[in-house]
């Protein structure tokens, strides 16, 4: 009998970075894979278009925990998991990233002694307010294999007393990905679509310190108001934001921006084509960080933090914290000046899916 691994997936980047190891795996014809799916993500464009264009099969599985509180949702995903698990019998999962769908799934399966592999491992922005940061530092401490995208992840982990036999640097999945498809962003028209010419700034922006308190959201809106007098910008909205801007009656207010196209939150590839030739970017998003770093295009990250710093070291990102009022100077001051230079991090080549499946071959077949 084939050893039978779940690999979980529920928010919008679990997709794109679990489609490489899944591809892998399934490449050696080893093992019977199972894909999970929480349905923490539910939106036709925060989950199943991630399905289709990454061209992943259906999900084996389906949770359909939709939104809650975290400790609810958290709770949710951790009780519908166990009864899977327990019914299913598992040798292994996988779990990708930082969200409550990772550590809950991890949860259920540490107390059933199933092993966990992690993927992207070791990232630590030392915030505890940030809903991610509890999920990371837990999730490596209940694992057993650490996959890591870079390496000062591997120095976090050693800090916390983690053992190094079980910490692997594989590179980063999510650019496995990003290369994979590089050329599909290449041939997207979704810039004709949008009627865009010219330089443009690209906008995410959905973390809770940003967007869920009103004051913040405020002042945020009003920059974004006042770089769109310098680029134009396209914003294509989290529904967490677009709800937030609704209750706090701002949402007409950016729509009737001519300078701003404010859109759905986009399938993979047309983003990825916005983002591989945007001017600028100015986002939350923690793998916005990792590829606009991959491309070469200039980021300001909205936040105090990364947890991703050889974003900074070796890419073009630039923090500014919550000094909402400099983004336009700071947009303005990046886009007169030369492009950034930048390297691509060691590892972030394409192969990191093939190291996870390899070791993990080596795990269950020597
Ligand atoms: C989650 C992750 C965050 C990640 C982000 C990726 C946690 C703690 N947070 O944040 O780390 O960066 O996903 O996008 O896991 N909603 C919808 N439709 C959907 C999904 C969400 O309308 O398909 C709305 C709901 O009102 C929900 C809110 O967005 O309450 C927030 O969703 P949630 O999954 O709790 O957190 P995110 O902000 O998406
Ligand atoms: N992304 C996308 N469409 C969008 C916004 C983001 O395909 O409208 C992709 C983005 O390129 C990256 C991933 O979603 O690959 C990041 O997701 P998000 O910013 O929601 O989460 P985070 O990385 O902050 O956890």
């Amino acid at each position: 009998m084939k050893p039978k691994i779940h690999l979980i997936v529920g928010a919008r980047p679990n997709f794109i970075k679990a489609d490489p190891v899944y591809r892998s795996l399934n490449q050696l014809n080893k093992f019977e894979l199972k894909l999970v799916n929480t349905g923490q993500h539910y939106d036709q464009n925060m989950s199943n278009i991630f399905i289709q264009e990454l061209r992943m099969k259906q999900p084996d599985i389906n949770l359909e925990v939709g939104s809650d509180l975290h400790g609810a949702q958290t709770g949710k995903i951790l009780s519908l998991y166990e009864k899977v698990l327990i019914k299913d019998k598992p040798n292994m999962v996988i779990v990708f990233g930082d969200v409550n769908s990772t550590i809950a799934c991890s949860l259920a399966a540490a107390k059933l002694g199933i092993p966990i592999a992690h993927v992207e491992s070791g990232l630590r922005s030392f915030d505890w307010k940030m809903p991610e940061e509890i999920n990371r530092v837990l999730t490596d401490r209940l694992s057993t294999f650490l996959f890591t995208t870079s390496p000062e992840a591997k120095d976090n982990l050693i800090n916390e007393g983690i053992s190094d036999k079980k910490i692997h640097f594989v590179g980063n999945t999510m650019i496995d990905s990003l290369i994979e498809f590089q050329d599909k962003f290449e041939k997207s028209k979704i810039r004709e679509n949008l009627d865009i010419h010219g330089d443009y700034a690209l906008i995410t922006l959905h973390r809770p310190s940003n967007v869920d308190d009103g004051d913040n959201l405020k002042k945020l809106i009003n920059s974004i108001q006042n770089t769109s007098k310098i680029i134009p910008c396209i914003f294509p909205i989290h529904p967490r934001t677009k709800k937030k801007l609704q209750s706090a009656k701002l949402y007409n207010e950016l729509l009737n921006n001519k300078r701003i196209k404010l859109i759905d939150p986009m399938g993979y590839i047309d983003f990825m084509c916005l983002q591989m030739n945007a001017r600028i970017v100015l986002t939350d998003s923690g793998g916005i960080q990792e590829e606009t770093t991959f491309f070469g295009v200039s980021c300001i990250t909205v936040r105090e933090n990364t947890e991703r710093p050889i974003t900074i070291s070796n890419g073009t990102n630039k923090l500014i914290g919550a000094e909402y009022e400099k983004i336009p100077q700071e947009i303005e001051a990046t886009i007169k000046n030369k492009r950034d230079t930048h390297s691509i991090p060691t590892l972030w080549d394409g192969n990191s899916a093939g190291r996870i499946s390899k070791i993990l071959e080596l795990y269950f077949f020597d």
